[in-house]
């Protein structure tokens, strides 16, 4: 019995991390392959060395290209790996083009495949990772989900209650796992932060690409600076387009490169809110109880604004919803969403192993 996982992206790695040590826990041969969409070393390598997952089996070192051409290429390579190992299953994460690519090519050779965080749904097909997400879930075998409105697409969309498993959030079990070392201190002393500051991520293509929007978002994110310190720790995406609108002439905002895990999430930890357009990042404030202004017009994750720190705000409406998230300060006690207890690896685990028992 042998578990093949799919990785590539920077959301992946902490996803994988404790689902493939519960599968270790329970005896059962694993592949890890990387596919090589995210390179640089604070994109990814930083994640292998400061969580429990081990080195990948196999790098595909596809890295960066456009949609068609990225997935191809993945596609290209998963295929000859998939025929030459013949795992008993493939395990995919997220919604990432090394997601769906990696789906399709089991698919097609008729190996079964799970998919940890089926079911998230924003209904927007502007957005690459809405596609990513139906198809793989058209697809995949057994489809893991995080939260009760993921069961109930799954359902709406036709699936058959016996492929629907609702086993927590993984990415939580790392943040619970690795909790201890977010270090507040370090990363205002890191900063030279003194008294409330917000931290910042920014890279969706609807938030980044379009000149004009962007020109928008360095407004409104200066703005903020305006009233307390921000630290923006920026994704490659959009960095040159960000930097041309004059993202970095604002004293009070501090334009870093992307943070290793344990170093973001302890500046996360401390921050008066968050501001963001990142999937992972509003599930992680919800649990820390760091109030979230995702900016963006919907989100495939509501069960972090009813059951979180999370709301959705436009750029235009960010300077004035934080001036008064300013002035509430954080919340004293949050609701935290069903199962994200730090145990859905050893669900996962459980499902997957059953899965194979049965074939
Ligand atoms: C990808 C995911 C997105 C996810 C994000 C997390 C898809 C369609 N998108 O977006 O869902 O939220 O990762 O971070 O899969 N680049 C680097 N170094 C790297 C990786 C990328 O410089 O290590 C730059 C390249 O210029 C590249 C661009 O970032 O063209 C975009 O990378 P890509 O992987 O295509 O998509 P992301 O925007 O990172
Ligand atoms: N993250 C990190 N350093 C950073 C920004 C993010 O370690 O500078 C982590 C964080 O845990 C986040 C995860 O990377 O949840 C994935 O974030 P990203 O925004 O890249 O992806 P998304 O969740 O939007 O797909």
């Amino acid at each position: 019995r042998t578990v093949l996982h799919v990785t590539g992206a920077r959301p992946n790695f902490p996803k994988a991390a404790p689902v493939m040590r519960a599968l270790a826990d329970r005896g059962i041969d694993q592949i890890l392959v990387h596919t090589g969409q995210h390179y640089d070393d604070k994109m990814s390598d930083v994640f292998f060395r400061e969580l429990d997952l081990p080195r990948p089996d196999i790098n595909l070192g596809v890295g960066s290209g456009s949609h068609g051409e990225q997935t191809a290429r993945i596609m290209i390579e998963l295929e000859r790996v998939f025929t030459e190992r013949r795992p008993d299953l493939v395990v995919v994460y997220g919604d990432v083009n090394s997601t769906v690519a990696a789906t399709l090519v089991a698919a097609k050779l008729l190996i079964p495949t799970a998919h940890v965080e089926a079911g998230l749904r924003s209904f927007d097909l502007t957005m690459p990772e809405e596609i990513n997400r139906l198809v793989t879930d058209k697809l995949a075998d057994v489809l893991l989900a995080t939260s009760p409105d993921a069961v109930a697409h799954l359902g709406n969309e036709g699936v058959h209650p016996d492929r629907i498993h609702f086993v927590g959030n993984p990415m939580i079990d790392t943040l619970l796992a690795q909790i201890d070392r977010f270090d507040v201190a370090r990363a205002r002393e890191t900063f030279g932060l003194e008294g409330g500051y917000v931290v910042a991520t920014l890279h969706r293509p609807g938030n980044v690409d379009d000149p004009q929007d962007v020109k928008e978002m360095v407004a409104s994110l200066h703005a903020v600076a305006d009233m307390a310190a921000v630290v923006l720790p920026l994704h490659p995406r959009g960095r040159a387009r960000l930097a041309d609108a004059g993202l970095f002439d604002h004293p009070g905002l501090h334009v870093v490169e992307p943070l290793g895990y344990i170093d973001f999430m302890g500046l996360v930890r401390g921050a008066s809110f968050v501001v963001t357009d990142s999937g992972g990042v509003q599930e992680e404030t919800t649990v820390l109880g760091v109030p979230c202004l995702t900016l963006r017009p919907n989100t495939e994750r509501p069960v972090t604004i009813t059951d979180g720190t999370n709301r959705l705000v436009t750029r235009d409406a960010l300077p004035a919803v934080a001036a008064e998230v300013l002035a509430a300060g954080r919340p004293a006690t949050w609701p935290v969403p069903a199962l994200w207890d730090g145990k859905a690896g050893e669900r996962i685990a459980r499902v997957l192993d059953g899965f194979l028992e049965n074939r």
